[in-house]
């Protein structure tokens, strides 16, 4: 799916209180994995709450393409109680797909599904958006060749367009991971599903571990332990039977992070956000922002899958700057935008160490960050890997925003436009869809002024 029309540009103003009940969409990364490993099991998986933002829809599509059978069964009202059954072919069941498989604007369907065909005997070649084509696979390619997996054709493997030979006999490996990225250590684990014996992945910080619980929920055995002071070793055996399941999506943490840093910012606003996925591994921001001073209160809290969710209150609140520290940067990897807009409404500095990772997202977020801050009034400086923002408690407001293709820098300056003193313009809001396809309507019901 690619965007070819018109952008859309956005406005967003000073608005009034926010207030409201709201879900926001099903989780991205969830949404992908069940969608992947309903496709690898045997039998049908029953997903419920699937994100229908087009990162997922376009992993959907690349599972037929593959062979599995993907219906989405009108539930009730409304998205979210859609059903989506998929029928999967089983580990290393594959079929040739009869063209290239498009991912969009996606990285985490692209290097998963990398992954999950490097354990197939088959051939795929895999594309996206200029975006994902500027974006480095080889990270994602090196570990998948060690396993026996082949590029092949003109690509060098670094960038998109390329063509994957699965290995027919794939090796166990043990993987060190230079970087702390669920998505390497993902490609790898669903690559290792058809290998004989186990696989193992250590990386240097803990990323998020929803591939490690959805595995364990459809019935392999994933062993997780720590390695070192904030590293990780997970071992998978291969060769399980996987059975469809039931999988219930909960609310993505990282859409949340929207309408959450709006409310804290918009004087008197008071909203509650239901069934948001807690896992640690991804709650980053709530903890720094609680640190800043925000009301983030927590209660209806229940547990789906091994996922953990819960009802958030939160209230509008005076921020302070801190210090977010290098090691919780897995765990807040996609919020750092939004809360980069939170420090620029706090009074203080906000230093956020050790964003490497942020340059190689949709778009380099480290720098599109400081030049959203910056065209808005907002003194940033980039010191090597760090962000450092000043807050003046208020954003005088006033820019234009380009969006480089990313959803998330056009949500985080429509956020910063609801409390800014004069408007804030964003280029083109058409990228939204792949992550929050009801961010507009949503934010507009809860009171946010968007023309
Ligand atoms: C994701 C992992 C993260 C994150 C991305 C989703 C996933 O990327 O930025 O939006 O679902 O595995 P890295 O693992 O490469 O940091």
């Amino acid at each position: 799916m690619t965007h070819s029309s018109q952008p859309s540009p956005l406005e967003a103003r000073k608005s009034s209180p926010l207030n409201g009940r709201v879900r926001v969409p099903g989780d991205k990364s969830i949404s992908h994995r069940a969608l992947i490993l309903g496709a690898l099991a045997v039998g049908e998986t029953r997903i419920t709450g699937l994100l229908e933002g087009e990162d997922v829809l376009n992993t959907a599509q690349a599972m037929r393409m593959l062979g599995a059978k993907v219906e989405r069964q009108a539930g009730g009202q409304g998205a979210g109680e859609a059903v989506w059954s998929v029928r999967g072919v089983g580990v290393g069941g594959f079929a040739v797909p009869s063209g290239a498989l498009d991912f969009g604007n996606s990285g985490t369907g692209c290097r998963l599904v990398m992954g999950a065909v490097a354990g197939c005997p088959i051939t795929a070649t895999f594309d996206g958006d200029a975006s994902l084509r500027s974006r480095p696979m080889r990270r994602i390619v090196d570990p998948l060749a060690l396993m026996g997996a082949r590029v092949t054709g003109q690509s060098d493997g670094g960038r998109l367009p390329l063509t994957l030979a699965g290995a027919r006999d794939p090796l166990p490996i043990e993987y060190r991971s230079p970087v702390a990225s669920a998505q390497i250590k993902s490609a790898v684990l669903l690559a290792g599903l058809s290998a004989p014996g186990v696989t193992t992945v250590i990386e240097p910080e803990h990323s998020r571990d929803h591939t490690e619980l959805m595995l364990t929920h459809f019935g392999a055995d994933v062993v997780s332990v720590a390695d070192g002071a904030h590293g990780r070793k997970i071992s998978l055996t291969g060769q399980p039977e996987l059975h469809g399941a039931a999988v219930t999506v909960p609310a993505d943490p990282s859409s949340a992070a929207f309408p959450i840093v709006a409310a804290l910012i918009v004087p008197g606003s008071d909203i509650t956000l239901d069934d948001v996925m807690t896992n640690p591994l991804r709650t980053g921001l709530f903890t720094t922002l609680r640190e800043m001073g925000a009301s983030i209160e927590e209660s209806h809290v229940r547990r789906d899958a091994g996922e953990p969710m819960a009802r958030l209150r939160v209230r509008a609140s005076k921020l302070r700057g801190v210090e977010v520290p290098p090691e919780r940067a897995p765990s807040m990897i996609d919020e750092y935008l939004v809360l980069a807009v939170a420090a620029a409404f706090a009074e203080g500095t906000t230093v956020m160490r050790g964003l490497k990772e942020l340059r190689v997202k949709e778009s380099d977020r480290l720098e599109a960050t400081a030049a959203m801050l910056r065209v808005n009034g907002v003194k940033v400086e980039i010191a090597g890997d760090d962000l450092i923002v000043e807050g003046r408690g208020h954003v005088p407001g006033g820019g234009l925003v380009a969006t480089h293709m990313d959803h998330r820098i056009a949500m985080s300056a429509l956020v910063m436009g609801c409390a800014s003193d004069v408007p804030v313009k964003v280029d083109d809001t058409a990228f939204i869809a792949t992550s929050f396809p009801d961010f507009i309507p949503m934010m507009q019901r809860l009171g946010a002024e968007f023309a």
